[in-house]
């Protein structure tokens, strides 16, 4: 009896209907008073007591996907397929929901490209697999200077002498030394990219996150002129109520440095859990380029001043979509990366 619920379930599921007479051709085969479900139901009667159980269990399962069988052929989604083919409709509209979207990492970093670009700020690149002279040392950070330790740096390869050293970038700042070797002044750019350090994975640290530099070195630039610029990218970035804040701080390739808060937009300044009731939210460093970072670069430091910055991408982007764990960006699973639609 279990074999033949099974033919007849195997017989149904091979069944293809392209007219709605077929389709009724099946409901009467298998669903009608003098159908083959009910001709099993008839044979019910003769099975012995100890298999009723099994058996009826069966049978009700076998109704069950006779009936969706025939929902499907009505509907016209035969699963496999229609006569006239074997696959799947290949003609069928594309819903177009399936579409991609960009990740909000992408949207933030446009969205800064685009800003700088209308203060005219041309976009450069520069490697993640750097050498220590470009990461540090060309920074004017001293070869035992304790800058270096707090950047927990990932080597590649240590070689003897330490000039030599390989390791992953852990700062944009690289890309300011290498363009001032290869570019003369007046220099303006923003320099995107990823950059490593060798923290515990947290909601709230990264092995690896973005940061955007920004340099721009000419005659008689001012720390005015940084401030300036950090104010209107605040205001373009997270609207126009924003205010910036200065705070001194230690770069070795800046002086002075400053790190730059921005007042925090979720809360307008009032104090909320995103500031730490503080009103303010640190995005990144700043200050004026250190005349030995020039001088090691090939400008002369008589002749021109220059300003440097550097923000975190991840930073702005939880701030921007109230984002509240930093591992979410490298996950890739879509329903977070799908929901975000511009900066
Ligand atoms: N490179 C610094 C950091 O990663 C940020 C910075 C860039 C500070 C440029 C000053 C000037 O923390």
């Amino acid at each position: 009896m279990i074999d033949r619920i099974k033919s007849l379930e195997a017989e149904a599921a091979k069944w293809l209907a392209d007219t709605a007479e077929e389709v009724e051709d099946f409901r009467i085969e298998f669903l009608s008073k003098k159908g083959k479900l009910n001709a099993l139901f008839d044979q019910f009667k003769q099975v012995p007591k100890e298999e009723k159980r099994e058996v009826g269990q069966a049978l009700n399962a076998l109704k069950v996907s006779l009936e969706n069988r025939l929902e499907e052929l009505k509907s016209g989604l035969s699963v496999a397929g229609s006569k006239k083919g074997d696959g799947p409709d290949v003609f069928l509209p594309v819903g177009l929901d399936g579409l991609g979207s960009l990740h909000p990492l992408t949207l933030v970093r446009r969205r800064i490209t685009e800003i700088f670009a209308r203060m005219g700020f041309s976009s450069e690149d520069g490697p993640e697999i750097e050498t220590d002279w470009y990461n540090f040392t060309a920074l004017n950070f001293a070869e035992n200077h304790p800058a270096r330790e707090m950047q927990d740096t990932f080597f590649v390869s240590k070689e003897a002498r330490q000039q030599d050293d390989v390791l992953l970038r852990t700062h944009t700042s690289n890309v300011q030394v290498r363009l001032m070797e290869h570019k003369k002044p007046p220099l303006r750019s923003i320099m995107i990219g990823r950059v490593y350090r060798n923290e515990a994975i947290s909601a709230r640290a990264h092995c690896q996150f973005h940061q955007a530099e920004g340099l721009y070195v000419d005659k008689n630039v001012s720390f005015k002129d940084l401030k300036d610029t950090l104010y209107h990218f605040a205001k373009e970035m997270f609207g126009k109520d924003t205010k910036i804040r200065l705070r001194p701080s230690y770069f070795p390739f800046t002086e002075p440095s400053a790190e730059i808060d921005i007042s925090c937009f979720i809360c307008k300044g009032k104090g909320c859990n995103i500031c730490k009731k503080t009103g303010w939210v640190e995005i990144g460093g700043s200050g004026m380029v250190d005349p030995n970072v020039l001088s090691s670069s090939g400008i002369d430091p008589e002749e021109y001043t220059g300003f440097a910055f550097g923000m975190g991408i991840e930073r702005i982007a939880m701030l921007k979509y109230d984002i509240n764990d930093i591992r979410l960006f490298f996950d890739n699973d879509v329903r977070f990366i799908g929901q975000f639609k511009g900066a």
